[in-house]
């Protein structure tokens, strides 16, 4: 399978620096074998991106992401961040549009359409999250919903821009409270989301796409969970702040 397995890593809103780098230390010490197609990805505070760039030289396959950034390129815009700052310190990634982004910050489709494109353009690599909630899980459209936050946000692009793209699944009833997604279901969704990138650009682009899957991921489940034919990783909160959990949940990528 040529397509990347990533293990990315959302510290979200924790962790000092002081606990931060120890957390790393610990990792490191952990055993993690990370293949040619596998990457680990670090998605960490803005204060600390520097120093955990400096951390990581000298390893391979592990990546800085920021957890967000803004949708305008640059001017009077007290307290936010580029991506033009983003590029100039060597960050890889940028996760962009979690649920918590769009619950409490209420970003919108339209606005992750313009991160996007400035992610694009100055060469850092989006991680582009989508997930329904609970009302609409229940409703049974969680299918449309998600299609709605891809065509909105990301079918401007050409295929040429999609191709290697990152998705994270996250169904937000997942998210932080222990309920996972059955591997079904996770799988369901990948294979779904798949099929909509096939229809508009093709398969060789929809087969490129790495599909990360988030929500209670932990060294427990991740096995099955990344074992599905459409699961190519996750995005772990919790159980990333564990170095123990973390390491597991890399050295159960698929090959
Ligand atoms: P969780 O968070 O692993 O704590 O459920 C996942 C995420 O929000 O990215």
């Amino acid at each position: 399978m040529m397509r990347k397995q990533i293990a990315a890593a959302n510290w979200k809103m924790n962790l000092t620096l002081a606990q931060g780098e120890a957390l790393l230390n610990d990792l490191f010490a952990i055993p993690t074998e990370l293949g040619e197609n596998q990457e680990a990805v670090l998605g960490i505070p803005f204060p600390y991106l520097t120093t955990v760039k400096d951390k990581l030289s000298g390893k391979q396959n592990i990546y800085i992401a920021a957890q967000n950034c803004y949708s305008k390129r640059s001017g009077a815009y007290t307290g936010e961040v580029s991506v033009e700052m983003l590029q100039s310190i060597g960050v890889d990634y940028v996760i962009l549009g979690h649920s918590e982004r769009r619950e409490y910050f209420n970003e919108s489709n339209s606005m992750l359409a313009d991160k996007v494109n400035l992610c694009l353009e100055f060469g850092l690599k989006p991680i582009f999250c989508c997930g329904e909630a609970l009302d609409i899980r229940e409703a049974g459209t969680q299918n449309s919903y998600v299609e709605t936050q891809l065509i909105e946000s990301l079918f401007h692009l050409t295929p040429e821009q999609l191709t290697n793209f990152v998705i994270a699944y996250e169904p937000i009833w997942a998210i932080g409270t222990g309920k996972t997604a059955s591997s079904e279901q996770a799988q369901e969704m990948h294979a779904h989301i798949r099929s909509v990138f096939a229809a508009k650009y093709g398969n060789a682009v929809a087969d490129s796409i790495s599909i990360l899957y988030g929500g209670s991921v932990k060294a427990a489940n991740a096995k099955e969970i990344f074992g599905q034919p459409d699961v190519d990783g996750g995005l772990v909160g919790g159980a990333s702040l564990i170095a123990e959990e973390f390491a597991a949940i890399i050295n159960s990528l698929k090959k």
